[in-house]
């Protein structure tokens, strides 16, 4: 099939490639020359694990292409998936300019039957107001071409996009006629795919079950770790009480029972900020996800108190050595990272940051020009008053503990992911804060 992927951002850029990869025509568009520019030359913009060779691959057997002309992307597809950004406005609800940007161009140049596919992660109603804006768009251009508008929420996780796909265990969609055309053909887009269930649901449903499951981890996460600081005050070990909770077969055996820094990327905190509103909206409490934000908030700033604990509550010009700056491993991306909570509290208490991270410094430059950007972790904990783990890469996992003990100014670690083993640190003398104590 002949497929166009409109917004050429993290997950759409695997979710294009992995379709080419199904053997269909597919052409990312993006209105971002320079990204495009480098997709052609096979300079992958993001960092994505097993990304990089299937755009080799699916760019060299001419089923991916990129490019910014959306009219040509139109004229020749069957299939238009949107999948442009949609961040959280001022007032917490998701901001439409993009998908509504992406409406108008379908209407201005599409010239036979098309299926408009909704990607991005949209409120409910949005099914309503892209088929109006067409609609209404095409009637302006005194013709008549028949389309279709589906919905097609998308699951991936960035780190494991790739494998997702591949995996996906649900497909969900969404089309006025469920035995209609756009449906046969989306079910037959995913049809190689063979271990995932293909959903045909409600339209309501099918806008707000992306909302609900992002939602729904988000509150697992902020429980857990509104428990963590529980067990800080109680001295109870939260990795203790999460592996027995798994032993409790009534709890989901996936739950996230880790204690973070707070969570971060590009959805989850968005997800329940929409989320959130639209409760209110439709005059429900919104309770449990308000306190899911809020703690998440609190989650990151305990993070800056446990330094400013460790350095005897002055950090001025001391300092703190940022390890690992996105909001997880394995990815460059820092939209809501905890990081940035943390290094914004110490650069106000005039601390001096050093940092590292294997694929994220580049997108941190951006925001913060003047941080001191090192080459490895080495060299970040060098003459440092205090290490401090934001993220789990596993290669990082068992440092050379005396090399550090060498380099530092002070022996103080702040783990914020409990990756390393206490009692190995405090045994090596280290002053040793994680997530429960
Ligand atoms: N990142 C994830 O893990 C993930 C997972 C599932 C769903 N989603 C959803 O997917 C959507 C996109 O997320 P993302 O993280 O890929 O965003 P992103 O910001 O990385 O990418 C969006 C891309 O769209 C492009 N764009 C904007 N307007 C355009 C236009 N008019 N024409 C062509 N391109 C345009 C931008 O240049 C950018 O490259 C969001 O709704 C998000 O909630 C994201």
């Amino acid at each position: 099939m002949k497929v166009t992927i409109i917004g050429t951002g993290y997950v759409w850029l695997t979710h294009g490639t992995c379709l080419a990869e199904l053997e269909n025509d597919v052409i990312c568009v993006d209105i971002d020359i320079n990204k495009i520019e480098q997709l052609k030359q096979w300079i992958i913009p993001i960092f994505e694990p097993k990304l990089s060779n299937l755009v080799i691959k699916n760019h060299r057997a001419w089923r991916l292409n990129f490019s910014t002309d959306v009219k040509s992307a139109i004229d020749v597809s069957d299939i238009i998936f949107i999948a442009v950004g949609t961040p959280p406005g001022p007032d917490g609800h998701a901001d439409m300019q993009y998908v509504k940007q992406v409406a108008q161009d379908i209407w201005k140049y599409i010239n036979k039957y098309t299926i408009i596919v909704t990607k991005s992660t949209v409120p409910v109603g949005t099914w309503d107001m892209i088929t109006n804006i067409i609609s209404a768009g095409i009637r302006y251009r005194w013709m008549q071409i028949d389309f279709d508008v589906a919905s097609n929420p998308e699951f991936l996780r960035e780190w494991t996009a790739v494998d997702d796909f591949k995996n996906s265990d649900r497909v969900v969609i969404w089309c006025n006629d469920e035995n209609g055309k756009a449906v046969q053909m989306l079910k037959r887009l995913y049809s190689p795919l063979k271990n995932t269930e293909i959903l045909v649901t409600d339209m309501y449903s099918a806008e707000l079950i992306k909302y609900w499951a992002n939602s729904l981890l988000a509150v697992q996460v902020s429980f857990i770790n509104a428990i963590s600081r529980l067990c800080e005050k109680l001295w109870a070990d939260v990795n203790k009480v999460a592996k027995w909770l798994r032993l409790d077969w009534r709890i989901w055996h996936k739950a996230f029972l880790t204690a973070w820094p707070g969570f971060g990327g590009s959805c989850f905190p968005k997800d329940v900020m929409e989320f959130a509103q639209t409760f209110e909206d439709n005059w429900i409490p919104n309770g449990i996800l308000q306190a899911t934000l809020d703690i998440n908030e609190q989650q990151k700033y305990a993070i800056f108190i446990k330094i400013k604990r460790l350095l005897d509550w002055n950090l001025e010009w001391k300092t703190v050595s940022i390890l690992w700056l996105a909001f997880k491993s394995n990815t460059d991306d820092i939209r809501y990272s905890p990081s940035i909570v943390v290094i914004n509290e110490l650069l106000k208490k005039n601390a001096k940051i050093k940092c590292y991270d294997p694929k994220a410094m580049n997108n941190f430059k951006n925001m913060y020009p003047d941080l001191d950007y090192c080459d490895d972790m080495y060299i970040a904990v060098t003459d440092s008053d205090c290490m401090v783990v934001m993220t789990d890469w596993d290669e990082f996992k068992q440092p050379d503990w005396e090399k550090i003990i060498s380099l530092m100014k002070r022996k103080n670690v702040v783990d914020a992911r409990n990756i390393y083993d206490k009692s190995v640190l405090i045994n090596m003398w280290f002053n040793y804060i994680g997530v429960w104590i």
